[in-house]
């Protein structure tokens, strides 16, 4: 199974196109080791042809420009994408708003909660994916689905946040549904091989721990390195928790939470523009690199 990072960081990508803190002000100024990020996707093959997208980024169109793999294939006709389906974990802008991207008439499946399917049903826009050429299908909770030859997907819950331009202040939780949303066991039976994609996620509860014991990699949210750093930068009002991210510092942060665990390889994919681990020569960088992490790049190619 091959995995493909197309974009690492979380909603704005990075540097953020109305954001001027330090780290995105030196990103655009070409500093070494702050590298530009495209906003958060990934794209999974077992064979090299067929390609399935793990959310769809507002970055999606260059994204593909910049992935080979990504080509329509001439012998498969002057019209033809090897993008064969697409799975969402949330509603939120970064992980839907390139599906109108792929609006160029070129058949695909796409896969996603009831919740998230219903955003989109709601959101009349998106019905430039006709329902007979981009037929939508519920990724039921807890059951493993073929969304293309030889590669499954499992979903699972995760504590999280109803996507932003949903919430609602009357309700508790802001109208925070289970399954709103979720992390994703992606198998290719014929091999063995399997990963977990969980880009958001509120907490690692005992539930996701168990289910990720003794996996052999996981991409993870990095969006935020400590729960305050929008505020202490003067970036936002929001906590991670608020947003829905768990941070990765701290006694109930995800390098603690992973600490616990035995899994071969921890990737952090989503990561915010503000989080210090985005510098390569960063004290937290280092940290989390000790801790046996590593922090995803657009481009970064992982085998299984
Ligand atoms: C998030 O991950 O919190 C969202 O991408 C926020 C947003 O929709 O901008
Ligand atoms: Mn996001
Ligand atoms: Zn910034």
């Amino acid at each position: 199974m091959n995995i493909k990072v197309l974009g690492s960081a979380a909603g704005g990508g990075f540097p953020q196109v109305n954001c001027a803190c330090s780290n995105c002000a030196d990103c655009r100024a070409g500093r070494q080791g702050l590298a530009p990020r495209t906003q958060s996707s990934l794209a999974v093959s077992t064979d090299g042809d067929a390609w399935v997208l793990l959310n769809a980024a507002p970055d999606l169109r260059q994204q593909i420009a910049a992935t080979p793999e990504l080509a329509p294939r001439r012998e498969q006709g002057a019209r033809s994408s090897p993008v064969k389906a697409v799975v969402v974990t949330n509603g939120d802008v970064d992980h839907i708003a390139g599906l109108l991207s792929l609006r160029e008439g070129v058949a695909f499946a796409l896969y996603a909660s009831p919740r998230v399917l219903a955003a989109l049903a709601a959101n009349s826009i998106f019905n430039v994916l006709g329902n007979g050429c981009v037929p939508r299908t519920v990724l039921p909770l807890d059951r493993a689905l073929e969304v293309t030859d030889g590669l499954t997907v499992e979903a699972f819950a995760v504590p999280g946040k109803v996507a932003l331009y949903l919430e609602s202040e009357a309700s508790s939780a802001f109208g925070t549904r289970e399954g709103d949303t979720i992390g994703l066991k992606v198998s290719e039976p014929a091999s063995g091989a399997a990963f977990y994609y969980i880009p958001g996620c509120a907490a690692v509860d005992t539930a996701l721990a168990s289910r990720l014991q003794g996996a052999s990699l996981v991409l993870f949210d990095g969006t935020l390195y400590t729960d305050e750093e929008m505020i202490a930068q003067g970036l936002s009002g929001k906590t991670g928790r608020r947003m829905g991210h768990i941070s990765m510092a701290g006694p109930e942060g995800s390098l603690a939470a992973f600490a616990a665990l035995d899994v071969t390889r921890r990737v952090y994919v989503h990561l915010n523009n503000s989080n210090p681990v985005l510098r390569e020569d960063s004290l937290e960088r280092a940290e989390v690199e000790r801790s046996g992490w590593e922090i995803a790049f657009d481009g970064m190619e992982i085998g299984l």
